[in-house]
């Protein structure tokens, strides 16, 4: 099973590329900018990984984050991201990013994109491997603020497939945005919000209902609401599952208790996805298989799993048939 998911050709539409940050380049790239972590090694910041809900991670993830200066350092970041998902064979990825991370710290906007973008460009060159980019606006920040940065983005309109919406949940309720969202749409920017990871259903509610998602970022919280679950069901509206990162961040006590699986089985259109690979002990293959091993998944389900993803990307429909055409021939030949 471990070596059939390492082959299943996988896409990843959940992922922060702030979190990918592993401590090695992270002491890297700190020492070449003459910044300074609170941390004295690699093991010191790995044994700081222990989260009890999201805050807690947050905290640390904004820290790490504060070593990235130049446009070189973004360019590192994404390129080693994209390797390694490229080596899990993911044939097509679509990133995150936290401009605010960056800017509120004086990092100009263009200096973020540019090193981000040329990663993804040369990836696809190199590699093989397809990318697109969101930009997401920080929750626990003003709507003010948030509009500032898609302001801030429109020159890079072409680079940007859509906006998102990250951070603390739980008291920044997606209508704090309601007015920044409309602004992103009528700009041609596709929609997606993280929602009920902590929050409750009435936040995923808002989201499709007052941001006009196109895809729900967690929505594990999806089940507590039977008419929420009817309505994803009915419109086949996606849900990017974060299974190793729910477990970290305390969402579920055992990935044998996490409910990928039984939103699966009731219809809803759930994806496999990272979130945040080098905090929460794993990418691509190691979510896979900690689901399959905890909840005892079957070769069709991963399929199903995989299948979803590629579905719910912002890929056109003739790159979303090859893509599925490339797997269904991958699933002829292991079967
Ligand atoms: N930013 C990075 N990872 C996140 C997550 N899982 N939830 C909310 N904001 C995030
Ligand atoms: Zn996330």
């Amino acid at each position: 099973m471990r070596e059939f998911i390492h082959q299943l050709p996988k896409a990843e539409l959940h992922l922060h590329i702030e979190g990918t940050f592993e401590p090695e380049l992270m002491f890297e790239i700190g020492r070449r900018n003459g910044v300074k972590l609170r941390f004295k090694s690699v093991d010191e910041v790995r044994k700081a990984y222990a989260f009890t809900d999201l805050q807690s991670f947050l905290d640390i993830y904004y820290e790490g984050a504060q070593v990235l200066l130049k446009e070189q350092d973004f360019y590192d970041l994404t390129w080693a991201y994209l390797k390694k998902a490229s080596e899990q064979n993911v044939c097509h990825t679509e990133i995150f990013f936290d401009p605010q991370t960056h800017t509120d710290r004086g990092v100009p906007f263009e200096t973020v994109i540019k090193g981000i973008h040329g990663a993804m460009a040369d990836a696809e060159a190199k590699l093989g491997i397809t990318s697109k980019l969101i930009l997401c606006f920080l929750r626990h920040l003003s709507a003010e603020a948030a509009m500032e940065t898609l302001e801030q983005a429109l020159p890079y309109k072409e680079w940007i497939i859509g906006v998102g919406l990250d951070s603390s949940e739980v008291g920044h309720p997606p209508k704090k945005f309601a007015a920044v969202f409309k602004r992103a749409e009528e700009e041609g920017f596709l929609i997606v919000a993280h929602a009920g990871e902590e929050g409750p259903p009435e936040y995923i509610w808002q989201a499709l209902k007052t941001l006009n998602v196109r895809r729900i970022d967690h929505g594990v919280r999806s089940p507590e609401d039977p008419e929420l679950v009817k309505y994803l069901v009915e419109h086949q509206i996606p849900l990017t599952v974060c299974p190793l990162s729910n477990i970290k961040l305390c969402v579920f006590d055992r990935i044998e208790d996490h409910n990928i699986k039984e939103m699966l089985d009731m219809g809803i259109k759930v994806t496999v996805n990272s979130d945040d690979p080098a905090y929460f002990g794993g990418y691509m293959d190691e979510n896979f298989i900690a689901i399959q091993e905890g909840l005892h998944l079957s070769r069709e389900d991963l399929y199903q799993l995989s299948k979803n993803a590629f579905e719910a990307s912002f890929l056109t429909p003739d790159e979303k048939q090859k893509r599925i055409d490339e797997l269904d021939t991958f699933m002829k030949a292991h079967s």
